[in-house]
């Protein structure tokens, strides 16, 4: 057997009647910005028919779906994240014709298409905060948390640290502080008010009647505040996710909702209710635990945090990545464990942003093609949907020196060529600049160079991605950890059924051997995933494996 008999089960085409509504849960997610991916018409900025353009590279990739981050008109202070009109596309992006197109081509090519749905808070030049604030009879008075003090909710944390200082800031048009959790240009909607619900269920429908599959919902756990409580995952906030589900089911059951819930597990796990909130949730501890593991060289802290996640709902799937648009985020961490992460990944301290490490993948593994392979590995077969931050397929870079997190935003390197094969402007035009340092720099990071060789960064996750599809039980199936004397080795046992598979991590930089306790598959044959090679037949025996530094084995479990 060879990877090419191993067909991927492709999701049904999301327009079909008969398409898996639970096609999330095998689904392999692109997180990308149309900002940075394709500029069409030479302004310097990425749009939609640029995207539209490059779609058959996303499905080539062999990923499932794609993310789009925020493309609403906004002032983009933010990214987009602060959005000034909910059912309008950014100029700059293209119109809502460009984006039916591209839902019709993704959907063309089996790609779900999941958005953003921003609302926690709106911009403050959304025309809803311009009338909240003209005076305090306005109708709209009561869209947003005023408070005639900044006492009100003390002890709440402020996640923007490094830029805010408070949660409340002073307006001095109608002389009042308003609620923010975010940046203080970002005003807080109010919650317990019943007319704001029903306005953020008409932007949902609004995006459900054009076709989109779903909505990432960021922010969740923000939604409502009391006083004398963190002013985070209150039972509140859970009643207006259970409102917006119990409407989506009602009227669009087959749209998918993931929440952008930054908690430890158990404050995660009520998201998921009992499978009337969200589809998927993010599992924010497991990531900065990957990156532990391989430094300390331990599977210890990815077993510890995986040990304490709760089970979820049958039509419940965590999103589980590596890197994101944002931060490397360390929230969930100890505060000995976070002085580790800065010391070993942010050791320069530029690198650092309010609690976390604002660098990609590749820089973060010193561009070791081995780690990059072994931490997609584990991406690829721990429990979970993965989702993929567009360029670290090549490896790209960052540039710390950009400010906020635009070091992680930059265009998409296409080729060696003007622009990166981005964008036809005069480079001085382009929304952020290319990189162009000798490791990571488009002349030597882009897609056309590693398109040319079976043996590319690109190539290869490719080949991952598509062994990953082959096989059901890293989607939906259990897993089992083994507890090998060699704690530099992470392996475990994914089920499905009667599918098995075995991983076998190697962690650490020295080559490594390990014994395996398999008793309970004595008689089977392992199949090395990739190759499609039979390894020697489990025996009584502990089964004994050798690995290379930072070394990883996908075996299928074979009964002869
Ligand atoms: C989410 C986004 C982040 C944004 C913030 C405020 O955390 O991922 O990029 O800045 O929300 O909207
Ligand atoms: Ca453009």
């Amino acid at each position: 057997m060879s990877a090419a008999d191993v067909a991927p089960k492709v999701a049904g085409n999301p327009a079909e009647p008969g398409a898996d509504p639970l096609w999330y849960k095998d689904a392999v997610i692109y997180e990308l910005h149309a900002r940075a991916f394709h500029d069409s018409n030479g302004d310097g900025i990425g749009d939609f028919p640029g995207l539209l353009q490059n779609l058959d590279y996303v499905q080539d990739l062999g990923v499932t779906a794609i993310w789009l981050l925020p493309f609403y008109p906004s002032p983009l202070k933010d990214d987009g994240y602060d959005i000034s009109d909910y059912t309008g596309i950014n100029p700059s992006y293209g119109d809502l014709d460009d984006f039916k197109k591209l839902l019709e081509q993704a959907h063309r090519r089996n790609l779900r298409v999941i958005t953003e749905l921003v609302i926690n808070h709106t911009s403050d030049q959304h025309p809803w905060f311009q009338e909240s604030r003209s005076s305090r009879t306005n109708p709209r008075r009561d869209w947003y948390v005023w408070s005639d003090s900044d006492d009100r909710y003390r002890g709440v944390r402020i996640i923007f640290k490094d830029t805010e200082l408070s949660n409340w800031a002073w307006d001095p048009i109608s002389k009042a502080y308003y609620w923010h959790r975010f940046f203080s240009h970002q005003p807080d909607l109010n919650y317990d008010n019943p007319a704001v619900r029903e306005e953020i269920w008409k932007i949902l429908k609004f995006w459900a009647d054009m076709g989109v599959d779903g909505f990432r919902v960021d922010a969740v756990p923000y939604l409502v505040e009391r006083e004398g409580t963190s002013c985070e995952n209150l039972p509140e906030t859970h009643d207006v996710v259970k409102f917006l589900r119990r409407r989506l089911d009602e009227y669009y059951p087959h749209i998918f909702l993931l929440a952008e819930a930054n908690q430890w597990p158990v404050d995660v796990r009520p998201y998921f209710g009992n499978g009337d909130e969200f589809h998927m949730a993010f599992h924010f501890p497991l990531m900065p635990r990957m990156f532990m593991a391989v430094k300390l060289e331990d599977r210890k802290p990815i077993i510890d945090i995986l040990q304490q996640t709760p089970d979820i709902p049958e039509n419940c799937q965590w999103g589980i990545f590596l890197r994101n648009h944002d931060e490397l985020t360390l929230e969930m961490v100890s505060d000995v464990e976070r002085d580790y992460m800065y010391d070993m990944y942010a050791f320069d301290v530029g690198a650092r942003l309010n609690l976390g490490i604002r660098r990609r993948l590749a820089p973060l593994m010193e561009g070791d093609r081995r780690r990059l392979e072994l931490m997609n590995g584990m991406l690829m077969s721990l429990p979970g949907s993965p989702v993929l931050y567009y360029g670290d397929e090549i490896g790209m870079g960052d540039n710390i020196f950009l400010g906020d997190r635009n070091g992680v935003r930059t265009p998409m390197q296409w080729s060696g060529g003007w622009n990166a094969g981005f964008s036809t402007a005069d480079p001085e035009r382009l929304y952020l600049p290319l990189l162009s340092n000798p490791v990571y720099g488009y002349q030597t990071v882009n897609v056309e160079a590693q398109r040319r060789t079976d043996h590319s960064l690109l190539s290869w996750m490719k080949r991952l991605i598509r062994v990953r599809k082959s096989s059901r039980a890293f989607s939906r199936g259990t897993i089992e950890f083994l507890q090998p004397r060699n704690h530099r080795v992470f392996a475990y046992i994914r089920q499905l059924g009667h599918e098995r598979v075995l991983v076998v991590n190697n962690l650490s930089s020295l080559a490594q051997p390990v014994e395996l306790d398999l008793g309970a598959f004595e008689g089977y044959i392992p199949i090395e995933m990739f190759g499609g090679n039979p390894f020697p037949r489990i025996g009584r025996l502990p089964y004994l494996l050798t690995l290379a530094p930072y070394n990883f084995y996908w075996f299928r479990l074979r009964r002869l």
